[in-house]
């Protein structure tokens, strides 16, 4: 087994010498952040690792000198790697990440961080003590639109929000099945729930309804929800609610937050942000998706050690998956529950 690669000699990284990174899954997300990781100038791609060697050296094809493994533990006994990616389905989530936090390796997740909130509990207490960078998928946070809406937050009193996340389900198919994806609160309206959080504090108290009305009858095996509507109360008194169905035809679908105002209406989707005021309305257009700032985010801060530019660390996603755990609590119960 090799010498574990030390916290101060990966702080040493110099500027000139490449960042070693390997990637665990080779599904489409992980082929997204590969493909993001070659435009970025000093990091090589050193390892891909699937639930099989075949899959991961189907990968490791395109990737230029990537290794290829089909087991974590002799991925890291193998391959010195500076950070790891971690793009796997919500119910594969746990083995991973204890051995990268045993070998002291600062990770990248994508979200959601499991399929309940337990493991994530558990694994932010082990991530805190080995004080390791983290980073989690919530690549909304690093988008203009959100960046320009927190500034102009500032000066507003927020008194409600309403929002949507609408699609059609996921073709992977471990979406539609309730124990492996969570559903899809947990697993893509969480994306709404971490930008309340990040834009208005955090929440207090969750009510949902979810109803199953039309995926059913479309596609065997689907044990999710398809239509839902969840309600909630924030610590500091806001009102919000947040509706997501997945029963729309593909090509079809809207993702948005609107903002009732002392000064007015501001609607946010991520490429767009207008802002209604009393006779006056503004609408400015933005492009970027938040993918590339917040891979480059988290590898600096790997490189330096100051992971003050990660908006989004392990911890502080932990909550966002506290919530949506919740919401299934309630759809579950038909009771509030306080966080
Ligand atoms: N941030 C975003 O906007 C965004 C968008 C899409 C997907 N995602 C997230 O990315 C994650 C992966 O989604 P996807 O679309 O790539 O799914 P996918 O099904 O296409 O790929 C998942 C891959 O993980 C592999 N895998 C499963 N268990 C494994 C294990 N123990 N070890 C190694 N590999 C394992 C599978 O073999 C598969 O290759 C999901 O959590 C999803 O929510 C995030």
């Amino acid at each position: 087994m090799n010498v574990l690669w030390s916290k101060s000699k990966r702080k040493s990284i110099e500027r000139d010498v490449e960042m070693k990174i390997g990637l665990i899954g080779t599904g489409g997300f992980s082929r997204m952040h590969a493909g993001l990781l070659k435009q970025i100038e000093g990091v090589q791609i050193a390892s891909i690792c699937g639930s099989s060697s075949a899959k991961a050296e189907n990968m490791a094809a395109g990737c230029k000198g990537a290794a290829a493994f089909g087991n974590v533990k002799k991925m890291l006994e193998a391959v010195k790697l500076d950070a790891v990616y971690i793009c796997v389905p919500p119910m594969a989530h746990g083995d991973i990440e204890k051995e990268l936090i045993q070998w002291d390796i600062p990770f990248f997740v994508e979200k959601p961080l499991g399929n309940d909130y337990e493991l994530p509990r558990q694994l932010a207490a082990m991530i805190e003590e080995k004080s390791l960078i983290t980073s989690v998928g919530y690549q909304f946070r690093y988008m203009q639109s959100v960046y320009q809406l927190k500034k102009l937050l500032k000066d507003h009193k927020v008194g409600l929000v309403t929002g949507n996340w609408g699609g059609s389900m996921p073709q992977v198919h471990w979406w539609r099945d309730q124990t492996q994806s969570g559903g899809q609160f947990i697993e893509q309206t969480t994306h709404l729930v971490d930008l309340l959080r990040y834009l208005l504090g955090e929440i207090r108290e969750v009510h949902a309804v979810y109803g199953e009305q039309i995926i059913k009858e479309k596609y065997e095996g689907v044990t999710v929800a398809d239509i839902g509507t969840v309600s909630m109360k924030m610590e500091n008194g806001i009102v919000a609610n947040l509706t997501n169905t997945c029963i729309l035809p593909e090509g079809v679908g809207n993702i948005e937050l609107v903002f009732y105002t002392d000064q007015g209406i501001i609607k946010w989707s991520p490429k767009q942000l207008k802002i209604i005021t009393a006779g006056e309305e503004k609408t400015h257009y933005y492009d970027d998706s938040g993918y590339l700032e917040q891979s480059k985010t988290f590898l600096q801060a790997v490189q330096t050690g100051n992971r003050a530019g990660i908006l989004a660390g392990y911890a502080d996603a932990a909550k966002t998956q506290k919530a949506t755990c919740a919401a299934l609590e309630s759809s579950r119960n038909g009771l509030s529950v306080v966080l």
